[in-house]
């Protein structure tokens, strides 16, 4: 065992890990943070996607004990005080049904929109390429980032 420290959603944490766990599973069941979720655990689905410095990043491929000493940020850090815009475009729109997909595509999509506010269709496709939505269609997730992108938001 081994004691990391991340700074999770602006609050420094310490937690007992094993050198095999996934940040994905201490973030779930050490740290009872519950918006990244588990679909394949193979880097398939994007479900797990959180941000690691910054950078979009699957956590069930990250060992916990490569986050020591690093930032992290979920969906709870991005909404502490209120929804961000992407997020109340996401409900506008009715961009989610089961929300499986959702926090990691709007994390990844906030990285996006930081680097790029105005992105095309075409950079939204291709920064979500990894994120599975068995329910949507997608049609309804691009209709609100792009809302956000020609700033109807
Ligand atoms: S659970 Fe990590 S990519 Fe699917
Ligand atoms: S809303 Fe169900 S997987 Fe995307």
């Amino acid at each position: 065992m081994k004691e990391i420290s991340i700074n999770l959603n602006f609050e420094i944490r310490s937690v007992w890990v094993e050198s095999s766990e996934t940040l994905l599973d201490v973030l779930r069941d050490k740290l009872g943070v519950k918006s990244p979720k588990c679909g394949c655990e193979r880097g398939d689905c994007g479900a797990c996607t959180v941000l690691l410095d910054g950078k979009p990043v699957r956590s069930c491929l990250i060992l916990a004990v490569e986050a020591d000493k690093h930032d992290i940020i979920t969906v709870e850090g991005l909404s502490a005080d209120k929804l961000s815009a992407l997020q109340e475009a996401f409900i506008q729109y009715n961009s989610f049904q089961c929300g499986f997909c959702a926090p990691g595509i709007i994390l990844a999509v906030t990285e996006l929109l930081q680097k790029n506010p105005h992105p095309s269709l075409l950079e939204i496709k291709e920064s979500i390429a990894g994120h599975l939505c068995r329910c949507t269609g997608y049609t309804p997730i691009f209709d609100a980032i792009l809302a956000i992108s020609k700033g109807d938001k």
